[in-house]
């Protein structure tokens, strides 16, 4: 089971921050998830949020700034624990960190409350001037934008995000053509990691930040366990992920 950083390392630094990729690094993370967005000039940034507001001192939404306005916000000191300015990264910074580093990317492309035209091509195409794009699982809550994607180009890994109990996700997996099921942990069984694998789909489950969700989802063997808080698993001697805070 590989263990990935939940938007950098959320629980220990600003979420989907240069220092949130460090503080995972330096907890040995397989790789990290982290949500892109688009600035108003057509810049692949990397906040959760439609709108700045929450994570940074600044108001408005994303697609109304420009990257250059956007690196003039704060996205570090909202977060009480270390209190440290930090600017919003773009996706190719994080693949310039990343550079030489077998790390694991999990690109979630937002889409819902604001669609942006092109993001998940740029995504792609950035992923695959950095030689990333077979080391990559690209998700989304938009199915339709993951279809897309797969059928303009083939050779992209998707991840369906959901957060809900569907009946034979597995199959709708496999329609979409998509090689992983992102379910919330909530709903992670060991018949859905079963059945899955019998469809050639793997299950990666997000956000497990708890002892219970730990044991619920490496009791079902999923692919993958994302966290907030990577600093707090071990492998257990039978390979059983194990949340220790
Ligand atoms: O990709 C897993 C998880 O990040 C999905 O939800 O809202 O944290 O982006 P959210
Ligand atoms: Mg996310």
């Amino acid at each position: 089971m590989k263990l990935l950083g939940h938007r950098g390392a959320a629980g220990s630094a600003p979420e989907n921050t240069l220092l949130a990729f460090a503080k995972g690094l330096e907890y040995g993370v397989d790789g990290f998830e982290f949500d892109v967005q688009l600035s108003r000039d057509g810049e692949v940034v990397i906040c959760h949020d439609e709108r700045v507001d929450r994570t940074s001192n600044g108001i408005g939404w994303i697609k109304d700034f420009t990257l250059q306005e956007l690196k003039r916000l704060d996205f570090g000191r909202w977060f009480a624990k270390l209190p440290v300015y930090q600017a919003i990264p773009t996706l190719r910074e994080v693949l310039e960190m990343l550079t030489d580093l077998t790390i694991e990317l999990n690109v979630e492309i937002k889409s819902g409350l604001v669609q942006y035209p092109g993001l998940g091509e740029k995504v792609v195409r950035l992923l695959a001037d950095y030689g990333r794009l077979d080391n990559a699982i690209i998700s989304s809550f938009d199915h339709q934008l993951l279809l897309d994607l797969k059928q303009a180009c083939p050779p992209v890994i998707t991840g369906i995000l959901y957060d809900c109990a569907p009946i034979k996700p597995w199959a709708y997996a496999k329609y979409l053509n998509a090689q992983y099921l992102h379910p919330a942990w909530e709903f992670v069984t060991p018949e859905l990691v079963t059945a899955s694998a019998a469809w050639g789909i793997g299950i990666n489950a997000w956000t497990v930040n708890s002892s219970f969700a730990a044991q619920k989802v490496s009791l079902a063997r999923v692919a993958r366990i994302i966290t907030d808080y990577p600093q707090y698993f071990r492998t257990g001697e039978h390979g059983e992920m194990i949340y220790q805070e």
